[in-house]
């Protein structure tokens, strides 16, 4: 079981999410607890305000650190590996997110606004995660994009027809593309004049060739 604590001011933002498909499954089958907490509830004066204007001027405001500081601190020793996630922080691959599918507990902090206060990522977190060198308007679609590739390879999240040994970035450990795939019909006619086939090899039942030819279509990145 990996659980996922998702801190976060738009929870509603993941209800889809995670009601859809072979997220829901797994909750259900008690591989994947995800838990949202919503930040403010632990904001402290009467405008439950978790943004302020920064110290020395400028434009925007600043995610404060108080309500991150409580929300962790609510979560007592069910808060395991901290990651906020930011455009700053190191770009996320398949790699680190096998590395993360062994952890019990992830937190993941969702922020908004211009930035955080330097003190959440000084002494709040135990790594800063971007998704790719774009900017969003918050961390919460970088949060499903990790509780998505990371859920998937927790064992028997993905069932065996959906087998995930062969697939993009890890065929035989080598850092490879997917081979083409095709499915029924053998000839597809997009109109009178055009006729789509598969590859004959892959209907010749021959196993070996097939292994030949997938291995050179996939390519090397
Ligand atoms: N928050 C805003 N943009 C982001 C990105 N690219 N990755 C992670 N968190 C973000």
């Amino acid at each position: 079981m990996l659980t996922f604590n998702i801190l976060t001011i738009f929870p509603e933002m993941f209800e889809s999410f995670l009601n859809t498909s072979l997220i829901k499954r797994a909750q259900k089958k008690k591989l994947l607890e995800i838990n949202l907490i919503n930040l403010r509830d632990f904001t402290i004066d009467k405008h439950r305000s978790v943004d302020d204007s920064p110290f020395g001027g400028g434009p925007g405001m600043v995610l404060k650190v108080e309500p991150i500081s409580k929300a962790l601190e609510s979560l007592g020793n069910k808060k395991g590996h901290v990651i906020l996630l930011t455009p700053q922080g190191k770009r996320f691959e398949q790699k680190k997110a096998k590395s993360l599918s062994k952890k019990k507990i992830i937190t993941l902090i969702c922020g908004h606004y211009e930035g955080f206060d330097e003190r959440i990522r000084k002494y709040l977190v135990d790594e800063q995660i971007s998704i790719g060198d774009y900017v969003l308007t918050g961390g919460e679609i970088p949060a499903c994009v990790l509780i998505d590739s990371i859920g998937r390879l927790v064992k028997g999240v993905v069932g065996k027809r959906e087998s995930i040994t062969e697939e993009s970035f890890d065929i035989k450990g080598k850092k490879l593309l997917e081979y083409p795939q095709y499915t029924r019909p053998e000839i597809f006619k997009p109109n009178s004049k055009r006729e789509w086939k598969v590859p004959k090899v892959l209907l010749s039942g021959d196993h070996k060739k097939v292994e030949e030819w997938r291995e050179k279509h996939a390519r090397e990145v």
